[in-house]
């Protein structure tokens, strides 16, 4: 392979650049040359291809965002979409591509390789919601993001003795309110892989009342219902002042933490390894902090799972 391809899409998450950077990188490092493709599947239709040098990912480590731009393309759900974007590629010379997003980026990946051009797929969505691997590139920042936000919204909240609902992204997927619950020590955590029972959340306020707690903090995935909704529903049932706060798109920004950047350089530097041994078709991961790749194919076929332990845990410890 002496050509290959970059592109991110879907929504951007913190680490894309030094994914980027990886790939160009490593490429270049074995003699391959790397062309970035801008705007994602948008800018692979329209041909926006551009070939990227060492210099090109300079100085882009540290920062959000991606250097590609990034899109959400309904063109490239249709057969005629996927066949012009695999014109382009053919135009341009490029025999292998590096997708970098979350699982609508992983099904254009899958299509482009069932009509016979190879991908591989690198898991980038703040979500943490792709099958195949434990961690995903940008949760770690964004996990950063929201708790810094959370023990913010603690200190007002303490002052006021208030209840406060914190909504965060994560689409279908509870982790983000997971683990930033867990690692911000919210007294309750709604996730959508669990229904939850009002009356149970209501008693929870009240016994943590009723020892001195001086406030709550309640973080509803946005996969459940909106934290207005949530909050509206909670003041019907108890008498607890309420206040609510929607994270959004903060989530998303921001310098990606040092986690985040080694699991890009590694991810990345794997996806460019598998094209070079001639292994299109694949998703990389990372299960136990070991590199491994599967079929990308198989792998949509496949669902993500919630930590389940750690939901028990954050539950016992936020008594
Ligand atoms: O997939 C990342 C994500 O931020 C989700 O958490 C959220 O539901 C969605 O994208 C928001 O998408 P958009 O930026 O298109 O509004």
């Amino acid at each position: 392979m002496k050509k290959i391809g970059v592109l991110t899409s879907g929504g951007d998450s913190p680490g894309m650049n030094p994914a980027i950077r990886a790939v160009v990188r490593k490429a270049i490092f074995h003699n391959v040359d790397v062309y970035g493709i801008y705007g994602g599947y948008t800018g692979l239709i329209s041909g926006n291809i551009k070939k990227l040098e060492l210099g090109s990912v300079g100085d882009i480590i540290h920062r959000g965002g991606t250097m590609l731009h990034s899109a959400r393309c309904p063109e490239f759900k249709t057969k005629e979409g996927q066949q012009k974007g695999i014109e382009q590629l053919r135009a341009h010379g490029i025999e292998g591509l590096v997708v970098i997003g979350g699982d609508g980026s992983y099904r254009g990946a899958k299509a482009l390789t069932e009509q016979g051009f190879p991908c591989v797929g690198v898991p980038g969505t703040i979500d943490n919601d792709i099958p195949g691997t434990e961690l995903t590139i940008g949760f770690d920042t964004a996990l950063n993001t929201v708790i810094d936000a959370v023990d913010k919204i603690r200190d007002t909240a303490t002052s006021h003795e208030r209840t406060f609902v914190i909504e965060v992204m994560g689409r279908n997927a509870g982790d983000i309110a997971l683990w930033a619950g867990l690692a911000g020590g919210a007294e309750t955590i709604l996730i959508p892989e669990e229904n939850y029972d009002m009356n149970e959340v209501a008693e929870r306020l009240r016994s943590g009342q009723e020892r001195g707690k001086k406030h709550s903090i309640i973080i509803v995935a946005e996969g459940v219902c909106s934290g207005y909704e949530f909050a509206k529903q909670l003041q019907e049932a108890t008498s607890f002042e309420t206040r609510v706060s929607v994270l959004g798109h903060i989530q998303r920004g921001g310098s990606p933490t040092a986690a985040d950047r080694v699991l890009a350089s590694r991810l990345g530097a794997r996806a460019v390894e598998l094209l070079i041994e001639g292994k299109g078709g694949r998703a990389v991961g990372m299960e136990k902090n070991q590199l491994v790749d599967y079929d990308i194919i198989e792998a949509l076929g496949k669902k993500h799972t919630l930590d389940f332990d750690l939901f028990k845990l954050s539950k016992e410890l936020s008594i």
